[in-house]
């Protein structure tokens, strides 16, 4: 049983680090295509189904041509076949394919790339730190998964330099938007909140299920506007992800937070019972 990075891409297993997507691929030389991360456990991913409609959608967003889901399943049976990745990412893209070196489009095919690879799971708590730079609730590409992340990339390096496990961006008008691969939630007099889609923010899966199971629970969560120095007097703060689930956050910047805080560790249990229960909600 392989527990090693496993690579597919249009149809077949590659060698992960040979070459094996064109040079001209669109993504490659302008971020043109779609992506999704599935949380792998036990060898199993996590929320699949769910991952597919907003790979459908992102695809959608961003005008390429209809998904084939079958091609998609295909490379990820490919991929977890003969694995035993007890935790770990299923990563899979979907580009315009070889395209024009500009940012215009032809009609070529589109490339389908599907990766797993072990992971460490995440730790118990984190830090986040805000950074100065915006996430733009106008953007053509708002609230798509698109493998244009260079900006999530800069923003991340810069978590990393401060020891924080996040980088938190607010929007163009100063409020709370998400993380660099993270939805941010916090507690205030114990209801929870969360900004909405119209902040500028992707719509992530283990957002949907905590705002689903926490309500089913008989939690208080609510999507509203906030103020990015929200984090600056909430009393807990907690961030969501498909290889996080729900973390407690202990520190924001200089600020710190306590991480066993109430309502964060009832959503913890809340959200790993459920999960436990159903590997695709
Ligand atoms: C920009 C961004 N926001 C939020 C998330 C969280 O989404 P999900 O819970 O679907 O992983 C991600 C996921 O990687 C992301 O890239």
């Amino acid at each position: 049983m392989s527990t090693t990075t496993r690579v597919w891409v249009n149809g077949h297993l590659v060698d992960p680090n040979g070459p094996s997507v064109s040079a001209l691929d669109h993504s490659v030389t302008v971020g043109d295509g779609v992506f999704e991360t599935a949380k792998i456990v036990a060898g199993t991913p996590f929320a699949l189904t769910r991952h597919h409609r907003r790979l459908e959608r992102s695809a959608a967003g961003l005008g390429l041509p209809p998904v084939d889901l079958g091609v998609v399943d295909a490379g990820v049976a490919a991929v977890l076949d003969g694995t035993a990745i007890d935790f770990g990412r299923l990563r899979y893209s979907v580009t315009g394919g070889v395209g024009p070196l500009g940012s215009d489009r032809d009609d070529a095919a589109l490339t389908y790339i599907v990766v797993a690879a072990p992971q460490t799971p995440p730790p118990p708590s984190g830090k986040l730190t805000v950074v100065p730079w915006t996430r733009n609730e106008r953007s053509a590409v708002v609230g798509l998964k698109t493998t244009s992340y260079a900006e999530n990339v800069v923003a991340l390096a810069r978590a990393k330099q401060a020891g924080a496990v996040e980088a938190v961006f607010g929007n163009t008008r100063g409020e709370l938007c998400e993380c660099t691969g993270s939805n941010v939630f916090v507690v205030v007099d114990g209801v929870v909140l969360t900004p909405p889609a119209e902040s500028g923010l992707l719509l992530g899966i283990t957002r949907e299920l905590t705002i689903e199971w926490g309500r089913a629970a008989g939690l208080d969560i609510r999507e509203e506007t906030l103020p990015l120095d929200v984090l600056r007097t909430a009393d807990e703060v907690f961030i969501t992800s498909s290889t996080k689930d729900v973390l407690p956050v202990h520190a924001v910047d200089d600020r710190e937070l306590p991480a066993d805080g109430p309502v964060t560790t009832e959503l913890q249990r809340v959200f790993r019972t459920n999960a436990e229960r159903d590997s695709d909600p």
